[in-house]
Order: C-alpha cells, then structure tokens, then sequence
C-alpha cells in the first residue's frame, strides 16, 4: 500500500466517522470528508487521542469543484492516499411520485457522485503509486427491487455500477475497488433521512442490526485484504444468491413484504 493516508467520506457520522476512528486507532492519518464541519472536529478529536493528525475537510460531496480543490490540497500537503472510503450517503425511501427531480438530484449526490468525484480525484495518484484500496459502502437496495425506494436505490445502483466497472478497468494494477454491503446499521442515518425504516420490507427483519463500529471492523479487514463484494452480516450473501438464482420470488417477496400503496 502506497503510504498510511486514508481519505474518507461520510465522516461526519455512522460508518465513515467509525471507520476514521478504526483507521486512526491502526496509525493512518486519515483525511475526514463531510459537510458538517462541527461534526467533524468532534471525530477528529476522537481520533486525534489515539495519537493520529487527522485533517478536517468539509465540502458537499455532489459539488465536483470542490472534492477536486480538496485532493489537491491533500495530494499537495500529504501525498498520495492508500485509502479510499467512500461512505458519504443519504436519501429517504419514497415512491417515486413523491420524489421531485430536485429530491432525486440529491440523493445521487451521496453515495452515487460523491463516490465518482473522490474516486476520479485520486485515481491517477493510485494508479501511478500502483496500489490502494477504494471501499464503497453499499446497500442490499443496490441488488434488490424493493418497493419504494426509486431515487434511493438509484443512488445506490449506480454506486454498484461505478465499482462493477472500475474493477474491471482495475485487474492488473495494483488498485483494488471494494463493494461492502451492509444489512440495517445503527447510525443516525435513519434520523436523519426520516420517511425510510418503516419502508425497509420485514422479509429483511432475520438479518441482524450491525453497529457502525462492526461495520467499521468489516471495512478495515477489507483494506488488508480486498475482495470485490463483502456482505455484513453473511446471512446477507443467502439474500443476495436468492435474488440471483431466484429474481422473480425475491420479488414477490420484497413486493408481499414491502410497502403498498
Ligand atoms: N444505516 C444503515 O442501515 C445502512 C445500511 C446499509 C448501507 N448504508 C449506507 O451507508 C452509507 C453511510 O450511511 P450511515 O449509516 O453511516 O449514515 P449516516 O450516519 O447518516 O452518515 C452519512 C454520512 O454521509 C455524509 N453525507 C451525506 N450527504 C453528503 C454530501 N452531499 N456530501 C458530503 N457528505 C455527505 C453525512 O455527513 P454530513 O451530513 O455532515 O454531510 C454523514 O457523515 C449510506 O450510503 C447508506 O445508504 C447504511
């Protein structure tokens, strides 16, 4: 790995801010990506106790200019990062009448484009160092048809597709792109996009609720050891081969368990 600098996005809370602090708990410098600057000085303290120096960047993620500002200021100042979380996301679960183009906008900013605009602002470092690690945080909702949920599993699908392709335009060069897909997570992402756990289909109730801290666990035994897919909990990947093999019961399921109009 080019060098102990992770750049992670979403850092602000839930996944991300857990996994700056795994990150910074091992050593790495890490680089706190999100809009709430407050939030992320509260993090960077926290990671700063283990003896880290952290770097605060806040900026919306869905804003090009502004990532790409950031990775220069971060390639100039500490080089190039081994690191890439992509964790930045948010969007409530709707049926697509209730979801203006301005609402669906949003919801691919993060993790759909924030994920394309840090990935692009430091591929071409990785690439020339010839090793790193990109880790997207997923969802089931990026595999699965669930009722509605349009703009959200949007944000999500095209996160997959991101991964999905950069992993092939990847073999060969040292750089691995890492697609974790997590079950129901408990951060504050439900607070903060209301109108979306009473939507998730009860079909999804046997999975267990992982802690933002375990998910964290997930992401770093990743970075040492990068896969394509990585499913949290396991019982997950038995969902997921369903849906493969079996698409049109998985269907019916999500639709008998879902929510109806
Ligand atoms: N929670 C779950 O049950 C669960 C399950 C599976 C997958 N996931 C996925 O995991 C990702 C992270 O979720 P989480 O549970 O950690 O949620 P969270 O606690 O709400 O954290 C989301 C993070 O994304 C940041 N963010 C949102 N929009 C942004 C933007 N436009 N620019 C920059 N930062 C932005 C937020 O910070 P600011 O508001 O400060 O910008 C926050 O730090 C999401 O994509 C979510 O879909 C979550």
């Amino acid at each position: 790995m080019a060098q102990r600098l992770a750049v992670v996005t979403g850092a602000s809370s839930g996944i991300g801010a857990a996994s700056a602090e795994a990150l910074g708990a091992l050593g790495w410098r890490v680089v706190l990506v999100a809009r709430r600057q407050q939030r992320l000085e509260e993090v960077a303290e926290r990671v700063a106790r283990f003896g880290g120096d952290p770097v605060v960047e806040p900026l919306d993620a869905g804003d090009a200019e502004a990532v790409l500002a950031m990775a220069q200021r971060v390639r100039s100042s500490y080089g190039t990062p081994g690191v890439l979380i992509n964790s930045a996301g948010a969007g409530a679960w709707r049926w697509l009448e209730d979801t203006p183009p301005g609402d669906m906008e949003r919801m691919l900013d993060a993790p759909f484009r924030a994920a394309y605009h840090h990935t692009y602002a430091f591929l071409a470092d990785l690439l020339a160092a010839g090793s790193g690690v990109i880790v997207h945080v997923g969802s089931p909702a990026s595999l699965l048809a669930w009722p509605s949920s349009v703009a959200y599993a949007c944000s999500r699908w095209a996160l997959r597709g991101l991964h999905e392709s950069l992993s092939q335009d990847l073999v060969g060069t040292g750089v691995h792109s890492c697609h974790v897909l997590f079950g129901e997570v408990s951060s504050e992402y439900f607070v903060a996009n209301p109108d979306s756990h009473e939507h998730i289909p009860w079909i999804a109730a046997p999975i267990s609720r992982s802690t933002p801290a375990e998910c964290a666990e997930v992401i770093v035994r990743t970075i040492h050891r990068p896969r394509r897919e990585v499913f949290h909990p396991p019982l997950l990947r038995v969902y997921a081969e369903v849906n493969r093999w079996l698409p049109g019961t998985s269907r019916w399921l999500s639709r008998a368990t879902g929510r109806r109009r």
